[in-house]
């Protein structure tokens, strides 16, 4: 009777997690750069608010954070790339392509002194890459299985083989 009811509760997953449904390796790594890319970016409105504080400093700071920032998003770029062979997962190769996009405009819209551009993609560049932090925090970066169809290729290749022999 008691022995019943334990089984009727007992929990859903299991105690100890599978690996294969633990973050890999490489997405270790992307959860370092994303990180580090976060804090660059955040950087970057408060040298802007020092420098339009009178502070020209705070422009030379702005400057070497905007060469940080887009540093940091090319190598984010190599990791998704790595993300994507190993994990078989686009989306964050995709996410960082659009917030890379971004960045170098803001570079070059920096440079240019377009501030109507410069200050919008600004917020909406650190907006996103906020969001791409949450999502690979969120849940495990682990390898996609295959899709059934392709597995059940797999599968049934060697009884094709046999059939051929035969
Ligand atoms: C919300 C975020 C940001 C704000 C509010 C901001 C604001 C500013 C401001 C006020 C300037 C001075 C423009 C001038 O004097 O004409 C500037 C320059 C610049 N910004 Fe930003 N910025 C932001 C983010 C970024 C990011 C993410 C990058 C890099 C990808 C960047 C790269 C630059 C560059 C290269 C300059 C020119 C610096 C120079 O003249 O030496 N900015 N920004």
């Amino acid at each position: 009777m008691m022995a019943t009811a334990a089984n009727r509760f007992r929990p859903a997953m299991p105690v100890r997690p599978d690996t294969a449904h633990q973050t890999k390796p490489s997405g270790w790594v992307l959860r370092v750069v994303v990180s580090a890319h976060v804090v660059a970016i955040v950087g970057q409105p408060v040298f802007a608010g020092v420098y339009l504080s009178g502070d020209y400093d705070g422009l030379r700071w702005h400057a070497a954070g905007a060469d940080v920032v887009t540093s940091i998003g090319y190598l984010q770029v190599i990791v998704a790339i790595v993300i994507w062979v190993r994990l078989r997962q686009i989306w964050p190769l995709l996410a960082t392509a659009a917030v890379v996009a971004a960045e170098t405009v803001q570079y070059f819209a920096g440079l240019n002194g377009a501030l109507w551009l410069h200050l919008p993609l600004g917020v909406m560049t650190i907006v996103g890459l906020v969001v791409l932090f949450i999502a690979v925090w969120r849940r495990p970066l682990r390898r996609r299985p295959r899709p059934p169809r392709e597995r059940a290729q797999t599968v049934q290749e060697p009884e094709q083989r046999e059939a051929g022999h035969a």
